[in-house]
C-alpha cells in the first residue's frame, strides 16, 4: 500500500517536469523496469475484426455517426484463420480480439470463435469488443478467453460523460469490477490529451489503475480524427504520454505497459521511446492488410502498411537492439502458466 498523499505529490512531480527532469523521469522509469520486470520485452498481436460500432464516442473515427467510412466485418472463419497463422506460423501467444461494439456478433458466435481459437492454438485470449452484459463475459470466460481491454478511457466522470453520450463511467467501472470477479486479466487505461482534460484527471488516471487491480496499463495520446465532433481539437502529446508511462512505470513496478499504436502514430521513434521510459510490450497488428485501412478510430494509425510477418520482424528486431529478449506469452510472472514464453 502508498500513502495517497505521497501518491499525488510524486505522480505531480513526475507529470510535470520537463527537458532534462523528463529525461530523468524515463531513466528512472527503465531502471525501475528492469529491475521489477527484466529486459524481456513481450509481443503481443492484435486482431481487429469489426469496425462497426454502435456507440458514437465523439472522440472515435469508427463510431456510428461517421458515415463516411467503409464498414467491414470479418467472419468467424477468418477470425479463427488469422489467430491460428499467428500463433501457429508466428509464434505469438497472447493476442487481443478487438472490435467496435457490434451486436452482428451474438454470444454464441463469439463463444464460438474463442472456443476454435483456444482448440487450434495455445494462447492468451484478450477481448476489446465494449460494453457486453455479464452474462456475455461470463461465458466467454468459460470458452477460454483470459483477459480483457476494456479502457476506462478517462477517469473525469464529467468528461467521460460528454465524450461517451449515454454511458457513465460508473457503469464502466462496475463492468471492470465483475470482469475482475470473474478472473479475466484486466488491461485498462485512459487517453491522454483530451479535450477538457487536466493533470489532475491524468493523475486520476493512473492511480485509479491499482483500485481496478490492472495487470496491463494502456495510456496512448487522443489523437484528433476529422470526421468526428472533435476535430479541430488539439491532441495528445507524446511527450505526455511518456510522461503518464513513466509515472505508471514508478507507481507499479510490476505492470505490464505496452506502447500503444496512438503512441507510435505520433512517431515511429515513440515505440523506442516508451520501451525506454518503463514500457515492456509491444503490441502488434495483425488485421488482415485488406481491413486494415478502415479500422480507422484515428487517421494515419501507425503499421497501417506493414504486412504482419514484416511488422512481427521489426518488432522483434527493435526489441534485440535494446538488447532485451522477445516473449510472446503473459511473462514470467504468468497466472497462466501453460503459456511459457517463447524466446526467439
Ligand atoms: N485517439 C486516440 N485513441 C482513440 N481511441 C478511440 N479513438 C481515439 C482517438 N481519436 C482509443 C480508445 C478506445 C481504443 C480502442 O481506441 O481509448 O478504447
Ligand atoms: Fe465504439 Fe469504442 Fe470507438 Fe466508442 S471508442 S465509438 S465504443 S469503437
Amino acid at each position: 500500500m502508498f500513502c495517497e498523499d505521497a501518491l499525488g505529490m510524486s505522480l505531480a512531480s513526475s507529470l510535470l517536469v520537463e527537458g532534462e527532469e523528463a529525461e530523468q523521469l524515463f531513466r528512472n522509469a527503465d531502471k525501475s523496469r528492469k529491475e521489477n520486470v527484466g529486459d524481456t520485452t513481450c509481443v503481443h498481436g492484435i486482431i481487429e475484426f469489426s469496425n462497426h460500432c454502435a456507440k458514437n464516442c465523439s472522440y472515435c473515427g469508427i463510431s456510428s455517426s461517421n458515415c463516411t467510412l467503409p464498414r467491414y466485418r470479418m467472419s468467424p472463419a477468418e477470425i479463427v484463420d488469422a489467430a491460428d497463422y499467428a500463433v501457429n506460423k508466428l509464434g505469438y501467444k497472447m493476442i487481443v480480439l478487438q472490435s467496435g461494439e457490434d451486436p452482428h456478433y451474438t454470444t454464441e458466435m463469439l463463444e464460438g470463435i474463442v472456443k476454435k481459437i483456444k482448440e487450434k492454438c495455445k494462447l492468451l485470449v484478450f477481448l476489446s469488443i465494449g460494453d457486453r452484459d455479464y452474462e456475455t463475459y461470463s461465458r466467454l470466460r468459460k470458452a477460454g478467453a483470459g483477459g480483457v481491454l476494456y479502457r476506462f478511457e478517462t477517469s473525469n466522470g464529467l468528461l467521460f460523460k460528454k465524450l461517451r453520450p449515454g454511458t457513465s463511467l460508473q457503469t464502466r467501472l462496475t463492468h471492470l469490477k465483475w470482469m475482475r470477479e470473474l478472473e479475466y486479466m484486466i488491461a485498462t487505461g485512459s487517453m491522454v490529451g483530451l479535450p477538457g482534460q487536466t493533470f489532475e484527471d491524468l493523475m486520476g488516471d493512473i492511480k485509479l489503475l491499482g483500485r481496478l487491480e490492472a495487470k496491463m496499463a494502456t495510456f496512448g495520446p487522443f489523437i484528433p480524427h476529422p470526421a468526428t465532433p472533435l476535430a479541430g481539437n488539439a491532441g495528445g502529446t507524446a511527450e505526455m504520454a511518456l510522461k503518464v508511462i513513466a509515472a505508471t512505470r514508478m507507481i507499479y513496478p510490476k505492470m505490464r505497459i505496452p506502447v500503444t499504436t496512438a503512441l507510435e502514430t505520433l512517431g515511429g521513434e515513440n515505440r523506442k521511446k516508451a520501451l525506454k521510459a518503463g514500457a515492456n510490450a509491444l503490441m502488434v497488428n495483425l488485421t488482415p492488410m485488406k481491413h486494415r485501412e478502415n479500422y480507422q478510430i484515428y487517421p494515419n494509425k501507425f503499421g497501417s502498411k506493414d504486412d504482419v510477418v514484416a511488422a512481427s520482424d521489426s518488432a522483434i528486431a527493435l526489441v534485440r537492439s535494446l538488447g532485451r529478449r522477445v516473449c510472446r506469452g503473459w511473462g514470467p510472472w504468468s497466472a497462466a502458466p501453460e503459456l511459457a514464453p517463447i524466446c526467439r
